[in-house]
């Protein structure tokens, strides 16, 4: 027997009206035929807008899904997220990434406390050191100023921040900020070589400040520094984000030098956070803050768009209806900007960790499909590695491309060669080519993309576009009815590398095959 949401009836029509539109024929009928399609359905908010023209869909899908939405009671959740319920179930946390950027002077509690005032003095110490270190008042051990900025941290405390500042910051800047994510030392020594301890400061970002890959590369950081400038020199090249505050003072780093993080900020969530520290560095602390206001503008957008006008619910929507209803099992990602190169790996974690679930809030197994996985590289340059998967692989999967409109025009033949193969590249997926000669220059097409146009990379818009995808990601699993927020399946991975690093005694039969099997390739340090 099916569970409670494939047995409803909006779910049922669903699936026959899938059929109908499968044997009605190919998207470039559906496209070719429908009039309206080249301004239809186009979404638009404050220079974003969301073009559907290449979606196996009509009106009437919209219409099923935004039943199913309203059946999975996407609005109420909705209010839930934004008033601070603890809809992180199996945490017993509120989820509140939209309290880092809401506007005005409302208090909002969470567990008694109005978090609007923590947020508000975390920004203004923010403000402060950003302004410090940019404007040269903070000096190195040496007394010079500083130069670069060392971002240590993994997965939330990494991502965003890289992607921010690869997006927004300037080539020319005085101030660098780098990332280092690897336990593999190599990433941490290679970006160390070419770095003057006296100039360089190290931001380690952690929230838990448990998590064994920051805390090794922290380490070896401070290793590096003081043995050149002394142990002394700490305080002036060190500073933390973390909501362990206790762990930080142990590792040496002075209660004035950490930014506070919140339990209520999911890592895959933080980058509004003081885990921002390094993006607000890199591009200034009002660009930070505008970055804000264009996820204010979004969240603003989400909360009060009916549904079907609603940008990330119709993103999230489309998303169920190819996954759950055409069996699409992967989610192209394809920015059309150099800029935006690491935006595929940060909604890799952001979808992925959200959302790759097979159990319900209610603790039951899942009986259909939740997040697809999600793949993608910037454009050109993924058409000439997997897009040859994309056109006449044998899985059919949609792509979002993400195209700028006023990009870097210093050479307008490259923007405009780099639009004109982001548009052929959604065209030859929906169209394909049935006429040809040999059956290997067939492409059968019928291949569908979302269009998302930026007018500008900047800030704000910069700040909507990842608002909109965090959004998209709630909605789904909203309607799939699983909880988001936690991330309990990295949880063996690790557990498993420290029964081997401690070379504890096995538990079980497969804990002595892995111990066995780590021995066996090598490079182990035997007690
Ligand atoms: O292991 C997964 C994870 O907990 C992510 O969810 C998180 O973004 C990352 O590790 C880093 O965690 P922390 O900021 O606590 O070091």
């Amino acid at each position: 027997m099916g569970s409670a949401l494939t047995e409803t009836p909006v779910w049922r029509e669903l699936l026959k009206h899938q059929e109908t539109l499968a044997s009605a024929g190919a998207l470039s009928d559906l496209i070719l035929s429908d009039p309206e399609r080249l301004g239809y359905p186009e979404l638009a908010l404050d220079g974003i807008r969301l073009n559907l023209a290449f979606h196996r869909m009509t009106p009437k899908t919209i219409e099923l899904l935004i039943k199913l939405a309203q059946q999975q009671k996407v609005e109420d959740k909705r209010a839930q997220l934004f008033r601070g319920d603890k809809i992180n179930v199996t945490e017993n946390r509120a989820v509140l990434h939209t309290a880092l950027r809401q506007k005005g002077n409302q208090p909002l509690m969470v567990d008694g406390r109005d978090i609007l005032q923590d947020v508000k003095a975390a920004r203004q110490q923010m403000k402060n050191f950003v302004g410090d270190v940019r404007e040269g008042r903070w000096k190195g051990a040496t007394g010079q100023p500083i130069r670069h900025i060392v971002n240590i941290g993994i997965g939330g405390s990494d991502l965003g921040p890289r992607l921010a500042v690869g997006a927004l910051a300037s080539d020319a800047a005085d101030l660098k900020v780098h990332f280092v994510a690897n336990v593999d030392a190599f990433d941490l020594l290679s970006t160390l070589q070419s770095l003057d301890p006296a100039q360089t400061l190290f931001v380690i970002v952690s929230k838990t400040f448990t998590t064994q890959e920051t805390l090794l590369n922290a380490t070896t950081a401070r290793q590096w520094l003081t043995g050149k400038l002394g142990e002394k020199a700490v305080a002036q090249h060190f500073v933390a984000v973390s909501a362990n505050t206790g762990e930080v003072q142990k590792f040496g780093i002075d209660a004035e030098r950490i930014f506070p993080m919140w339990d209520w900020v999911g890592g895959r969530f933080s980058l509004w956070s003081t885990v921002g520290l390094g993006i607000a560095l890199a591009i200034g602390m009002e660009n930070f803050e505008r970055m804000l206001d264009g996820a204010a503008a979004m969240d603003e957008h989400f909360r009060t768009a009916p549904l079907a006008q609603n940008m990330p619910v119709i993103l999230a929507l489309l998303g169920v209806w190819y996954r759950n209803f055409w069996d699409m099992q992967a989610q192209a990602i394809l920015p059309y900007s150099e800029r935006l190169r690491d935006l595929p790996r940060y909604l890799q974690q952001l979808e992925m960790e959200s959302n790759g679930k097979s159990v319900t809030c209610d603790g039951k197994p899942v009986d259909y499909e939740t997040a697809p996985i999600i793949f993608g590289e910037c454009g050109s340059v993924g058409q000439h590695s997997f897009h040859q998967w994309l056109h006449q692989g044998s899985d059919i999967v949609a792509s979002d491309f993400i195209g700028v409109v006023q990009d870097d025009l210093r050479q307008p033949e490259h923007h405009q060669a780099l639009l004109a193969n982001m548009v052929a590249q959604a065209g030859a997926l929906a169209f394909g080519q049935t006429k040809a000669t040999a059956p290997s220059d067939i492409y059968v097409g019928n291949r569908p993309s979302t269009i998302l146009l930026l007018d500008q990379l900047d800030p704000y818009r910069f700040g909507m576009l990842l608002a909109l995808y965090e959004h998209k990601v709630f909605t789904q699993g909203v309607i799939w009815n699983i909880n988001s927020f936690d991330q309990p399946g990295v949880e063996l991975g690790k557990r498993m590398a420290r029964n081997l690093e401690r070379q504890d005694k096995a538990q079980d039969r497969a804990g002595a095959f892995l111990t066995d099997f780590w021995h066996k390739i090598g490079s182990v340090n035997k007690k």
